[in-house]
Parts: C-alpha cells; sequence; structure tokens
C-alpha cells in the first residue's frame, strides 16, 4: 500500500510500504477514505524528529470503509463506514470508564511514562502505523471505530476522529457558561473550532488571537472578535477593554509550543527557518519563538478567577511557568489529550442532522491526494496557498 512515512525534518515522504494485517482479535483492519494533517502533525514535521524512525507511518485523523475485523470486534463488520479516534482506548479500563480515555490503562505506554498510544504518534505514544495511508491496522477496534451514516461527504464525519472531540473538551475544560466569555489563543483548525463551539453552547462573547491575517477573517466571518497578535503592543489591556476590565471567564491555548522540551529545545531555530520570512519575523518578535508566549499570555489575559484550558501539545519537562501569578489570580488550569470517545454521544447529532451547526462541511480548504503529501505538508506548515485544514484522499 501507499502510505505518508516520516523521513528526517521537514520531509515526509510517501512510500509503498506491505498492507498491514490482522495481528490480535480486537483489531480491523479499514480501507482509508480520507485522512486529516492535524498541527500535532506539524510538531513531528519539524520538532519531535528524536521520537521517530524514519519510515514511521504518519496521520491520526483516519476514516474509511471496514475491510475486516478479528474475533472480538461485534460492532462493526466489513463495508462498515467509519471513523477512528486518534486515540487508542479499551473502553474497559478504569480510565476508560472514568471518560479519561486519552489515558487508558490497557495500552499507555510505559517505556516513556506516557498515555494511552495514539495512531501515527512517536515512540512516546507506542509508534503505532498511522493513518495516513491507504490501509489500517486499528487495534482496540471492539470500541474505538466510531461508525457512521452512508450518504454524505466525509468532511461530515472526519473531524470526529479528532478536531470535534478535542475542541469539544477544550470548551467542556473552560467550563463556559452560556452568557459568559471566552478568549481563544490560537485560531488553526482547534481553536476555530473552539470558537465554534463556544458559540454554540452560548458563550456571549468569543475573542480569538492569532497573527494570520486569513485565518483571522475565517473566524471574524462567524462573529467572532477577532485580534491580530501583531498589531498590539498591549493585548491585555486591550483584552481587558473589551470585557469590562477583567478579562475573559476563560482562555483557551490552542496554539501548543512547538519549539520546546528536553530534547527539542534550540530546534525552535530550525523551524523559524522553514517559515516564509515575514511570518517568522512575526513569531520571534511577537509570539516569541519560544511557544511558552502563548500559555504565558493566557495566564495574564484570564480574569481572576477563571479557567485556562489548554489542548495545545506542550512537550517540556522544566518549563518555567509564573506560579506567582497563576496562584495569586486564583487561576484554573486544565487540559490533555482529548478523550475521543468521551465526546461522541454529544458530537454525532450535530453532524448526523441536516444542519451543520459547526460548519464542518466547508471547514477543509484542500482535498489532495495522498501522493501529494509532501506538499500538502509543506504549505500546511507554512501556511501558504490558504492551507488551513487538508485532507488526504488515498
Ligand atoms: N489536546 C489534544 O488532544 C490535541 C488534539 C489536536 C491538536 N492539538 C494541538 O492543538 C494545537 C493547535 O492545533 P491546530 O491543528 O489548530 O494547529 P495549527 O498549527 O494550525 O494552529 C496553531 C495556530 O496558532 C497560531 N499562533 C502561533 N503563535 C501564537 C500566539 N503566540 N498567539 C496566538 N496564536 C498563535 C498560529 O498562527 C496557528 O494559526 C497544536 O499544538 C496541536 O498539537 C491537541
Ligand atoms: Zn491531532
Ligand atoms: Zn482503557
Amino acid at each position: 500500500m501507499r502510505a505518508v512515512a516520516w523521513h528526517g525534518t521537514a520531509d515526509v515522504r510517501v512510500d509503498t510500504v506491505p498492507d498491514p494485517t490482522l495481528q490480535e482479535p480486537t483489531d480491523a483492519i479499514v480501507r482509508i477514505t480520507s485522512t486529516g494533517i492535524c498541527g500535532s502533525d506539524l510538531h513531528l514535521y519539524t520538532v519531535l524528529g528524536p521520537f521517530i524512525d524514519e519510515g514511521d507511518i504518519l496521520g491520526h485523523e483516519p476514516m474509511g470503509i471496514v475491510e475486516a475485523v478479528g474475533a472480538d470486534v461485534h460492532h462493526i463488520a466489513p463495508g462498515d463506514r467509519v471513523v477512528i479516534p486518534f486515540n487508542i482506548s479499551c473502553g474497559h479500563c478504569y480510565m476508560c470508564d472514568t471518560g479519561l480515555q486519552s489515558q487508558c490503562e490497557t495500552t499507555q505506554v510505559h517505556d516513556h511514562h506516557t498515555g494511552a498510544a495514539l495512531l501515527g504518534y512517536t515512540k512516546l505514544y507506542g509508534q503505532v502505523p498511522g493513518g495516513q495511508a491507504e490501509l489500517l491496522r486499528v487495534p482496540q477496534a471492539h470500541y474505538g471505530p466510531i461508525k457512521v451514516p452512508e450518504g454524505p461527504p466525509d468532511d461530515r464525519f472526519l473531524y470526529l476522529s479528532d478536531v470535534l472531540p478535542t475542541a469539544w473538551q477544550a470548551v467542556q475544560y473552560a467550563g463556559v457558561q452560556p452568557g459568559g466569555s471566552v478568549l481563544v489563543l490560537g485560531l488553526g483548525p482547534i481553536g476555530e473550532m473552539c470558537t465554534r463551539v463556544a458559540q454554540h453552547l452560548g458563550a456571549e462573547q468569543v475573542i480569538a488571537v492569532d497573527l494570520v491575517p486569513e485565518r483571522l477573517a475565517r473566524a471574524g466571518a462567524h462573529g467572532v472578535k477577532t485580534i491580530n497578535l501583531d498589531e498590539h503592543d498591549d493585548l491585555p489591556g486591550f483584552v481587558r477593554e473589551l470585557t469590562a476590565g477583567r478579562g475573559p471567564d476563560a482562555v483557551i491555548d490552542a496554539v501548543g509550543m512547538e519549539a520546546h522540551g528536553s530534547p527539542i529545545g534550540a530546534l525552535a531555530h530550525r523551524l523559524a527557518q522553514l517559515l516564509p520570512d515575514a511570518v517568522a519575523a512575526k513569531m520571534v518578535e511577537k509570539a516569541g519563538i519560544d511557544r511558552l508566549a502563548a500559555l504565558h499570555l493566557g495566564i495574564e489575559l484570564v480574569r481572576r478567577g477563571g479557567t485556562l484550558s489548554v489542548s495545545g501539545v506542550y512537550g517540556g519537562a522544566v518549563s518555567p511557568m509564573p506560579l506567582l501569578q497563576m496562584f495569586d489570580k486564583q487561576i484554573q488550569l486544565r487540559m490533555g489529550q482529548a478523550n475521543v470517545r468521551r465526546w461522541i454521544d454529544d458530537l454525532l447529532p450535530l453532524v448526523t442532522g441536516d444542519e451543520d451547526p459547526l460548519g464542518v462541511d466547508d471547514f477543509a480548504t484542500h482535498h489532495l491526494p495522498l501522493d501529494q503529501a509532501p506538499h500538502a505538508y509543506e504549505i500546511f506548515q507554512r501556511k501558504q496557498d490558504g492551507a488551513f485544514k487538508i485532507l488526504l484522499q488515498p
């Protein structure tokens, strides 16, 4: 089969590799019809190289048609249309029972002291071959795959794998209340979906910050008050003015820290080199090349007693945090990988009705053949060609 494999920093290729086979009675094999590229894949593209081997297959936002199931898989059958959650969870351990599927005790990666294994996401998360491929072996398939109806295009359902549950959890963890206020840092697919979910759940004031003009325009078009990081010397002051002098009830960090963490540190500069000069310069000047800047900005912006909900991925073991300010402001902090299966019952009705309340139908900017994955990664990473969300179609 053809599959997107990692070959080095900013070097992904489409390789021909052996087809996957059923290995456990709880496995399924799925023929992939659409598969997203996530902001988390960009961390692999640029920064997390030390944890990947050449040839590892990427991707954790797949959907497709079931080809084969193991003897213990009963809720899906060959021919079914399914979306695969990015975390691999068993559905019957203590953590899965409490809705913490991203901490599944059956698939935790003990070698690295991390939570549940993830599709296509480095040795830190089990080195499981990913879903940017023609075929995918799905472990724990007696629980994970989500059956979806025939009919609408893949775009309707694909985001159940990651974007929708991640954004939904970020907003739930933010404690956004009807009539309340929330500010989202970062308007990539995750941040923008957070603004849509917050609006859907009745937040009165939804503010968002980014520095890519097209991304600000996208969110502005559906009623988000957008702020270009680049245009404000006193962002906290400006945000306080918008929020009765206090700051928003909650801040969601949907940026993450690409350029930080133990084996990772100095690679920040390499990241900056990969961006067009203008964007790189802005990041260095305004966003800070060390992306803790976004997290620290969130702490500064949120109102006293407010909640900071972190969905951006951070990797640093010794990241300095402003504990005095966090304690003094009595900030509540929640974070983590999305517990995908936990939110599916809430989300399915929103993507299976006639309406499209979260705007998934037009969410993707690019649909490209799998063979164009190298180009797709490049434009997504460089934010070129309007690339916002790219779906590959094997
Ligand atoms: N928690 C989870 O389960 C989970 C799931 C999916 C993605 N993620 C993480 O969420 C984050 C966002 O993912 P994405 O797909 O939207 O990625 P993305 O890279 O497309 O989006 C990040 C956005 O942040 C903006 N940005 C950079 N610095 C900023 C700053 N200082 N202030 C404001 N905005 C800034 C960028 O311009 C970009 O638009 C990533 O860190 C990703 O790894 C987490
Ligand atoms: Zn992801
Ligand atoms: Zn489990």
